[in-house]
C-alpha cells in the first residue's frame, strides 16, 4: 500500500471514531429545509408580485450579480412541482419541513391592501399535505424575497417596514395558523443586512457601507419584535405555536488561544456579528462593546451623533423576550485574529470591529468559498449560546455542505454526519436542548451570488431539464438510514 494512502485511511478511520455511537432521543426531529426564491420559480404567475430578488437580477447586468448569470424565475419549479417534494420528504422519513413564505405571492405589491388567494392557497396546500404526512412545517415569514414596492419605500432602511411586516405576518397567522407550530420571522438578518444594504452583493444592492447595516439591524428587530406581538396578543392562545427570529452563529475562536488580545478579538467578534441579534431578543439592547466602540468610531469620524441607532427603552422592552425558541443556521467558523483598531474613510463596519477572521487550513473546504467543515465549533457555539440566552428549545434550521453536483456525494455525508455528531454531542454531554435539525438543503437550488454552480442538495434537481427531474444522492440514501435507526453509523449502542 503506498503510504499516502495509509495517512488517508488512518484520518477516516480516526474521524469515524470521533463519530458519537448513542442513539437520537426519541423527540429529536430530523428534517430537511428550502427557502421560496430558491426553489419556487412561478415568480409572476397566479398574481404573484415582484421581490427584490426579482428586480435586482431582471434590470441588472446579471452576471455581474450572480457568477452564472442565473435567477430563480423558476429555480426547482416548485410551484408546480411541490407534491414530488413532499413524496421526497416523505420518503425521507422527515418529521419537519423547513420552507418559507413568498410574501408578494400573498400580498403582490407587500401592502395589506391586496390579498391574493391563489397565493394562500398554494400553501394551504402543500400545508395540508405536509400535516397528513406526518411533517411538520417550520415557516420562514421572510427569508430574503422583500416586495419590490416596499423596497421602493426604503424596505429594511424605514421603520415602517416593521408595520408592514407586522400586518403581512398577521395575514400569514391567520391563514396558515391552523397548520403551522414553528414560524421564523425573519432568516439571517446579518446576511442580508451586511450583503443587502453595506455591501451590495445581495438584492437591494446598497452599498451604504457607514450605516447601512445597523439601520437594517435596527428595523428588523422591530418588525420581528411586532411580528411576535401580534402572534402573542392574538394567536398564541388559539395556535399554541413557537415564534422566533432565525440566527446564523458560528464559534469565534483565538488564532492563539492562549493570546489574551486574541480572545478579546474573537469576543468582540462574536458580540458584534451572531449577538448583535441575539443580546437584543434574548437579554435586551445591542451588546455594550458594540454600541460604545460605533459610538467611539463615530466620534473619530466626524460624526456628532453615533451610526448605530439607539433604542429608546420602550423599544428595548418591545424586542426583548421576543424568541419562543431558537433556530440557530450554523456552517462553519472562524479564527480571530487581534489587529491593531482599522482607521480610514468612510467608517463602515469592518472598521468598527477591526479583527481579521480566517479558517484553520486543516478543515476541509466545500465547493462556497466561504464554507469549511469544523463541526467542533457547532457544539461550542450551541454551549455558547446556551449558557447566554438559555432558551427552551434550539432546532438547528439550516447546516449543509456544497460541492459541484456529483451523486454520489461523499463529501456531503462526511459534513452531515459529524455535525449530527456534534450535536449528539452537545444533547447528551453538554444537557443543551437541541430538538431538530433540518439540513441546508432538501434538493439543489438557487444558491443567491453563487446561482446555481454550488449545490447543497440531498437531492439533484436537473435546471437542464424542463421538468426539473429530482435524483437521490448518495446522502439522501445515508439520511434515510439516518432517520430510519435513529443512528450516525452502522450500529448504535
Ligand atoms: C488548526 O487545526 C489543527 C488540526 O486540528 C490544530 O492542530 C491547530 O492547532 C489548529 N490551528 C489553529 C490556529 O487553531
Ligand atoms: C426541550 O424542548 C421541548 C420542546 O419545547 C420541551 O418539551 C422539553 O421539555 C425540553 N427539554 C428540556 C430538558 O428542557
Amino acid at each position: 500500500m503506498q503510504p499516502y494512502l495509509v495517512v488517508v485511511l488512518c484520518i477516516i478511520s480516526s474521524s469515524k471514531a470521533d463519530i458519537n455511537n448513542k442513539y437520537f432521543p426519541e423527540s429529536f426531529q430530523f428534517g430537511a429545509a428550502g427557502a421560496a426564491y430558491q426553489i419556487e420559480g412561478g415568480w409572476n404567475e397566479d398574481g404573484k408580485g415582484e421581490s427584490i430578488w426579482d428586480h435586482f437580477l431582471h434590470y441588472n447586468n446579471p452576471t455581474s450579480k450572480v457568477i452564472d448569470g442565473t435567477n430563480g424565475d423558476v429555480a426547482c419549479d416548485s410551484y408546480h412541482n411541490w407534491q414530488e417534494d413532499v413524496d421526497n420528504l416523505k420518503k425521507l422519513g422527515v418529521k419537519l419541513y423547513r420552507l418559507s413564505i413568498s410574501w408578494t405571492r400573498i400580498l403582490p405589491d407587500g401592502t395589506p391592501y391586496q390579498v391574493n388567494q391563489e397565493g394562500i392557497d398554494y400553501y394551504v396546500n402543500l400545508f395540508k399535505a405536509l400535516k397528513q404526512n406526518g411533517i411538520e412545517p417550520v415557516v420562514t415569514l421572510y427569508h430574503w424575497d422583500l416586495p419590490q414596492h416596499l423596497s421602493d419605500f426604503g424596505g429594511f432602511l424605514n421603520p415602517q417596514l416593521a408595520d408592514y411586516f407586522a400586518a403581512y405576518a398577521r395575514i400569514c397567522f391567520e391563514n396558515f395558523g391552523p397548520y403551522v407550530k414553528y414560524w421564523m420571522t425573519i432568516n439571517e438578518p446579518t446576511s442580508t443586512c451586511g450583503m443587502g444594504y453595506s455591501m451590495g452583493l445581495y438584492a437591494p444592492g446598497y452599498t451604504l457601507i457607514d450605516g447601512g447595516m445597523y439601520q437594517c439591524a435596527y428595523v428588523t428587530l422591530l418588525a420581528h419584535a411586532k411580528a411576535w406581538h401580534v402572534y402573542n396578543d392574538e394567536f398564541r392562545a388559539q395556535q399554541g405555536g413557537k415564534v422566533a427570529l432565525g440566527l446564523v452563529c458560528s464559534a469565534q475562536m483565538p488564532l492563539d488561544p492562549n493570546n489574551p488580545k486574541d480572545q478579546e478579538a474573537a469576543e468582540r467578534s462574536h458580540l458584534m456579528g451572531c449577538a448583535s441579534f441575539g443580546n437584543p431578543v434574548f437579554v435586551g439592547n445591542w451588546p455594550q462593546v458594540m454600541i460604545d466602540r460605533i459610538a467611539a468610531k463615530s466620534k473619530e469620524a466626524n460624526y456628532p451623533f453615533t451610526r448605530l441607532p439607539v433604542f429608546t427603552q420602550e423599544e428595548i422592552d418591545l424586542i426583548k423576550g421576543t424568541s419562543d425558541f431558537l433556530p440557530l443556521n450554523y456552517y462553519s467558523s472562524s479564527l480571530v485574529e487581534y489587529i491593531d483598531e482599522l482607521v480610514g474613510f468612510p467608517p463602515n463596519a469592518w472598521f468598527d470591529i477591526s479583527v481579521v477572521t480566517s479558517a484553520n487550513k486543516s478543515w476541509p473546504q466545500a465547493a462556497s468559498p466561504w464554507l469549511t467543515s469544523y463541526p467542533e465549533g457547532l457544539r461550542i457555539i450551541l454551549n455558547r449560546l446556551n449558557k447566554d440566552y438559555n432558551p427552551s428549545e434550539f432546532i438547528i434550521t439550516e447546516n449543509g455542505w456544497s460541492d459541484t453536483g456529483e451523486l454520489d456525494d461523499q463529501g456531503r455525508i462526511t459534513y452531515i454526519q459529524a455535525h449530527m455528531s456534534a450535536i449528539l454531542d452537545s444533547i447528551l454531554e453538554d444537557g443543551v436542548n437541541v430538538t431538530g435539525y433540518t439540513v441546508w438543503s432538501l434538493m439543489d437550488s438557487f444558491e443567491w451570488t453563487a446561482g446555481y454552480t454550488e449545490k447543497f442538495g440531498l437531492i439533484k434537481v436537473d435546471f437542464d431539464d424542463p421538468q426539473r427531474t429530482r435524483t437521490w444522492k448518495s446522502s439522501a440514501k445515508y439520511y434515510q438510514n439516518v432517520i430510519a435507526t435513529r443512528c450516525l453509523l452502522n450500529q448504535c449502542e
